[in-house]
């Protein structure tokens, strides 16, 4: 049978990671961070001396990029070759080296197809894959897509709970400049034709589960 597709997208700090995680773990499928791929891909730029923002640069060194994920949503990790970079990849060099990585068309596509593989050779049931383009370019396609937002107050207060010794102002910049960025590449901040939208600024981080598993439950 072929699995289920749960396509999630959304801003930086909308939640989306553990909302997703959260989801996938209640319906019994898969996860698949589609942001940390692009991660693990900045962090092995990074290691090895390749300059981000030179496009040639990055596109030569994909050919030698070799990383794996944890799609269980009980087992997640992120790999590049034999190093485990699961937490490497959420510090502050990385985020700041992302958006220019992403922005290079020759990675998305590459990237791309390696999601669609993951999403296809899944041994669960469904998958729950989640990012900025899976509803319109990844996975246009699948039964149920969804738009997770939060205004940007609420996303910023969340973002600086998770981050410790960084002002409340600097997360702020920081996320706004990454949106802008991103935004400028994949339009994530709209809902696309036949994408339902959850606004979880008013919602805790169960109710949004639970909102997000609602929708998933009237589509399939
Ligand atoms: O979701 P997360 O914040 O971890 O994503 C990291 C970066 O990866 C984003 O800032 C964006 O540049 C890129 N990204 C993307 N397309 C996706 C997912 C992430 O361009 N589907």
């Amino acid at each position: 049978t072929v699995p289920v597709v749960v396509a999630i997208d959304g801003p930086a700090g909308s939640g989306k990671s553990s909302v997703s995680r959260a989801t996938a773990r209640a319906l019994g499928f898969a996860y698949l961070d589609t942001g940390a791929s692009y991660r693990a891909l900045a962090w092995n730029l990074l290691d090895k001396r390749v300059d981000p923002s030179v496009p040639d640069a990055v596109v030569a060194s994909l050919g030698d990029f070799d990383f794996a994920i944890g799609t269980d949503p009980d087992a997640y990790f992120v790999r590049v070759g034999a190093t485990d970079v699961t937490e490497a990849i959420r510090e502050p060099r990385v985020t700041g080296a992302v958006s220019a990585v992403a922005r290079i068309p020759e990675v998305r596509s590459w990237l791309t197809e390696r999601f669609r593989s993951i999403m296809r050779d899944t041994a669960f049931d469904g998958i729950v894959a989640e990012g900025r383009d899976i509803t319109t370019v990844v996975a246009p396609d699948a039964p149920v897509r969804i738009l997770l937002t939060a205004d940007e107050e609420a996303r910023m207060a969340r973002r600086s709970k998770e981050l410790t010794g960084e002002s409340a102002a600097a997360v702020g910049e920081a996320l706004r400049t990454r949106d802008q960025a991103d935004s400028r590449v994949v339009d994530f901040m709209k809902a696309a034709d036949g994408v339902t939208t959850v606004d979880s600024t008013h919602l805790d981080f169960e109710q949004t589960v639970s909102a997000v598993v609602g929708v998933v439950n009237d589509r399939v």
